[in-house]
């Protein structure tokens, strides 16, 4: 039996991740900041659910040890995320961004990937087949952002992209570090959920394919990449 964490998963990608593994035979803990959120998720789909704020300490430390004394963790998705919009949808542009716009999505995007992943490691350590999938973008390529002409090159954001390159450096170094389990980085795909105020052209079922994937990976599978729905992408 595969236990799996996912955190974010109240709604959006997070959700529909949590729907295919449920389906799939894990259990399944929906991570949400909010417990009437994450309660009417989990009896949605039939999972449990934990309480999980991923920018603070307290909140992750404590939800690893409900995890653990349930039985321990094997799959941990770190999907939780936030883009920093302008109240009217629109993203902030490179030269409206401050150092604070900047910090209040690293707390998540960035910071909120290692402190959860920390927490857990004792927990994954113990498990047979330990993954980590980090929901990372295609924002995220260096080269896809630097490359004229493409939409990538076209987004007008500073704090976003950035946050998501860190996530992929993060990816590669505990790959690195944890060779005893895999740990990749995912470009789910432009998606309409309510991140991007819905705008994104995919479903949220086409979106959650590379992450349901990927946490399903074996221990000879791939580990320390970066990839979307056909295959690695360019760092
Ligand atoms: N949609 C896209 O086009 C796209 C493309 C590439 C990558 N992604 C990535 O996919 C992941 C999921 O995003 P989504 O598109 O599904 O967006 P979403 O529908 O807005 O879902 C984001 C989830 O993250 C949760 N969250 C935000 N801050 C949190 C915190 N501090 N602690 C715990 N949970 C927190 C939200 O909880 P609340 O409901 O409490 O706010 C929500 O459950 C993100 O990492 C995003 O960057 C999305």
């Amino acid at each position: 039996m595969t236990t799996t964490l996912i955190t974010g998963a109240n709604k959006g990608l997070g959700l529909e991740t949590a729907r295919r593994l449920v389906a799939a035979g894990h259990t399944v803990y929906i991570g949400s900041r909010d417990a009437g959120r994450g309660r009417r998720a989990a009896e949605e789909l039939g999972a449990r659910t934990v309480l999980i704020d991923v920018t603070d300490e307290a909140s992750v430390t404590a939800a690893a040890k409900v995890v653990e004394a349930e039985g321990g963790l094997d799959v941990l998705v770190n999907n939780a995320g936030v883009e920093g919009r302008l109240p009217d949808g629109g993203v902030v542009g490179t030269a409206d961004t401050t150092g604070d716009m900047t910090r209040t999505v690293f707390e998540t995007n960035v910071f909120g990937v290692v402190r959860v992943t920390h927490a857990f490691l004792p927990s994954l350590r113990r498990s047979s087949a330990p993954v980590v999938v980090n929901v990372s973008s295609g924002l995220a390529s260096l080269s896809g952002v630097a490359t004229p002409g493409t939409p990538l090159y076209a987004y007008p954001g500073l704090a976003y992209p950035a946050s998501k390159a860190a996530v992929n450096m993060i990816t590669v170094q505990f790959a690195k570090a944890f060779p005893w389990m895999r740990v990749n980085a995912v470009e789910p795909g432009y998606t309409a959920t309510d991140l991007n105020g819905r705008t994104g052209h995919q479903t949220v079922e086409e979106g959650a394919e590379i992450i349901v994937r990927m946490a399903q990976v074996g221990p000879e599978g791939p580990t320390g990449g970066y990839f979307d729905i056909d295959g690695p992408l360019p760092w």
